[in-house]
């Protein structure tokens, strides 16, 4: 362990002064070199490595070095590692399925220290992609967040830094006024680290009860918070005027869920965020609805907003910007730009001048259809860049059918001609309404992978259109309103389903039969607490949440004495949802002509698709002579100075290295559970290693606790 050297080292002031001198606080944090320092490579989010060590000549020998084993209990629940981990002097700092932090020898995967914030309790409750690291001399820190609280541990040995907050955390909840304080508040992605300060957003609920999405900055040092941006503007702030006028009080989410990236140079921090909340009705939220859906320009030091571009505007569709943007310098129109990228779920990259905020390409508003339900004004325009094109998709009729049997597209066609599709941003419907690309993008969570030698960025991306189906709660159920059921409806039928039949690929479970898996009890602490990617419901009254438990055990008429509690918590909106429904074929194939993943290289000079090609397949079909298809896929790409982009992310479960030039498949490797993950590259003990998180869990397939890494091994047999 390193700490156990640490003795010696007080032997010689001397050398101790020098190292503090050499390693200030920020110094080594910023470049993925040897080390992979910050989540996602670097403060640029590149998702990038200038090792070449492994290379297009030497892929072959390209093998399993380590594998390390959380040890988390998966076998009774879906588990998801979506950490890219970060690894810093010869040291992978990590999290586990059930959010446990560890630091182990990144040459050989051996344990080094494990902290464990409580993983039987309401710590157990989110996915995490990262951590922070920050460091001042000799003082080195992990900061993580699980649940709603931020920790800092002593780097060294995993242990709280008791100078931080309270014992060693501060609650995300901090600097959210009073009425935040039983919502669901949680960070899934790390904080970014500028000086003394963590910059950090949040995951917040979609639906009724969601909390405020502004971010904070915390003091590295103490835990304290030291500044605040209000994502819905207060009165006199920017942008009040794009919401009704009590809306800062009354509406929440516009959160950043998905990173950030630093500009340390110019102190500038750029921060994606989501949509308000409830994402698919707006009629309590009129108006555009800045900083919702909005890339943020912010004054790292002090919050301040220096510039900002919405790219959906009055978001009805669940358009979270849904990664950290690319900070990357392009040549455009001849001149060297320091720009921002930014993928979108909808397939779009907008590209800006980093200090103006200026659009490098045209940006083009297009008139979007009007919405039919009830007390909803849709916004009139939509911005859509006139380059680089989509890397994906944006239409689907009956042009793009699936074609991989009759049976699949006679069985779609039957279904598409029910529902709303054509164009992009038709507003939910009661009819039902195609979403394309679906709720998980377009670009998601994984990232975009940017060469910084070539400006060429590369994105992988789903396929898959959704169906979402609005109902209206008191059309339907006039009358009704004060049952359990309405409140089923209003709070969790947007997951579980109107029927509780859940999701078929098993991301929100049937409820169906959930009395015989759960005491009362286990349900009740459930809505309290949430569950892996469910929020907590503890701000429902205890009526309303007796009765749901009720409602769940199978007993449907709990109309009884807790009408008033109901009336006041279940009934916010009008409408509910039937759930976040793939369209599927009559096998489980998305509805679309394949490919179903891709992965694209866009060249942001120009503006133009370099490559595409697919990403995935399925076994089945390939041997029915169906060429590649793609699957859908989460996680993202790294890209190497080896000229090779590195990706697990497809459903089939390979991790694969693509030729960056040309997009050819050069190796595969069966991964022992779904790599859904971005990887990470780095090197130790004078080799180059690459490391992914395989998790599992995500899209139906097995769980997995393991992170596995790779090096080049000499010779190799295969
Ligand atoms: C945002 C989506 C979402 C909403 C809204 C939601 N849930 Fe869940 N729920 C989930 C997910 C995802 C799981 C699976 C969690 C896991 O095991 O990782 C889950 C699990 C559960 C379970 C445990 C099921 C099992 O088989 O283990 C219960 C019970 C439950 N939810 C009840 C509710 C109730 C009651 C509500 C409404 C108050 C609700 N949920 C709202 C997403 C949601």
């Amino acid at each position: 362990m390193k700490y156990r050297y640490l003795p010696a080292i007080w032997l010689f002031p001397a050398v101790l002064f020098l190292m503090g001198c050499i390693q200030k606080k920020g110094d080594k944090q910023v470049e993925a070199g040897k080390d992979w320092p910050v989540y996602l490579g670097d403060h640029s989010s590149s998702q990038y490595s200038p090792l070449n060590e492994i290379n297009k000549e030497n892929i072959a020998q390209l093998d399993l070095a380590w594998e390390y084993h959380t040890g988390d209990d998966v076998s009774k629940n879906h588990s998801q590692i979506q950490c890219n981990p970060i690894i810093i002097d010869g040291i992978l700092y990590g999290t586990s399925p059930k959010l446990k932090v560890f630091a182990l020898s990144a040459a050989t995967g051996k344990r080094l220290w494990e902290f464990d914030p409580d993983t039987t309790s309401k710590y157990a409750q989110n996915v995490n992609r990262g951590i922070s690291y920050w460091q001042d001399g000799n003082d080195k820190r992990i900061l993580f967040s699980s649940g709603s609280d931020l920790f800092a541990l002593n780097a060294e040995t995993g242990t709280l830094v008791e100078t931080f907050g309270i014992s060693g955390k501060v609650s995300l909840r901090e600097g959210l006024g009073e009425s935040a304080q039983n919502l669901y508040v949680v960070a899934t992605s790390p904080g970014i680290v500028y000086d003394d300060l963590l910059i950090i957003g949040s995951r917040v609920s979609e639906n009724a009860g969601a909390a405020p999405g502004n971010i904070r900055a915390f003091n590295i040092r103490t835990g304290k918070l030291e500044w605040t941006f209000n994502t819905i503007p207060k009165p006199g702030e920017f942008g009040y005027e794009t919401w009704p006028e009590e809306a800062y009080k009354t509406v929440g989410g516009a959160n950043s869920w998905a990173g950030m990236s630093l500009d340390e140079k110019r102190g500038i921090v750029y921060i994606p965020t989501g949509s308000a909340a409830f994402d698919f009705w707006g009629g309590n939220r009129k108006g555009e609805n800045l900083f919702a859906n909005c890339i943020l320009a912010l004054n790292a030091k002090t919050g301040k907003r220096i510039w900002h571009f919405q790219t959906v505007h009055h978001d009805l569709w669940d358009r979270d910007l849904p990664a950290p943007p690319n900070l990357l310098t392009v040549i455009h129109d001849g001149k060297k730009i320091d720009a921002v990228a930014q993928i979108t779920k909808s397939g779009f990259v907008f590209l800006f001048d980093r200090e103006t905020g200026k659009s490098l390409f045209p940006v083009e508003e297009r008139p979007v259809p009007a919405s039919d339900l009830q007390g909803e004004e849709a916004w009139q325009t939509q911005p859509v860049p006139l380059a680089p094109p989509p890397f994906a998709q944006q239409v689907f009729t009956g042009d793009e059918i699936t074609d991989i049997s009759p049976e699949s597209h006679a069985y779609v066609s039957g279904m598409l001609a029910k529902v709303r599709t054509g164009r992009s941003f038709i507003p939910p419907s009661t009819q039902g309404t195609v979403i394309f690309p679906g709720f998980d993008g377009g670009g998601e969570w994984g990232g975009a992978a940017v060469d910084q030698t070539t400006s060429v960025l590369y994105v992988n991306s789903n396929i898959m259109p959704w169906i979402l189906t609005m109902i209206n709660i008191e059309g339907d159920k006039k009358g009704d309103s004060g049952t359990a059921e309405r409140a089923y409806k209003v709070n969790c039928a947007v997951c579980h389903g109107t029927e509780r039949q859940g999701d078929p690929t098993g991301t929100y479970p049937s409820l169906k039969s959930v009395s015989e898996k759960y005491s009362t009890k286990d349900i009740l602490n459930i809505i309290n607490a949430g569950k892996g990617f469910m929020p907590s419901f503890k701000h429902l009254s205890k009526e309303v949440k007796e009765s749901l438990v009720k409602y769940l055990a199978g007993k449907k008429s709990v109309n009884d004495t807790h009408e008033l509690g109901m009336a006041k918590n279940a009934g916010t909106f009008p409408y509910t949802h039937t759930g976040y429904n793939r369209f599927l074929d009559q096998n489980g194939y998305p509805a679309v002509k394949p490919p179903w993943g891709t992965i694209s290289a866009i060249d942001l000079n120009d503006g133009v698709i370099k490559w595409q090609v697919s990403l995935g397949e399925f076994e089945e079909l390939a041997k029915q002579g169906i060429p590649p298809t793609g699957t859908e896929n989460y996680g993202g790409p790294v890209v190497t100075a080896g000229g090779l982009l590195f990706i697990g992310a497809s459903k089939d479960g390979y991790f694969r290295a693509f030729d960056k030039d040309t997009g050819k498949v050069l190796w595969k490797y069966k991964l022992p559970a779904g790599g859904y993950a971005t990887p990470a590259v780095y090197e130790a003990e004078g080799k180059e290693y690459i490391v992914i998180a395989c998790g599992g869990g995500k899209m139906s397939t097995h769980s997995g606790d393991s992170y596995v890494a790779f090096t080049l091994i000499k010779n190799n047999s295969k």
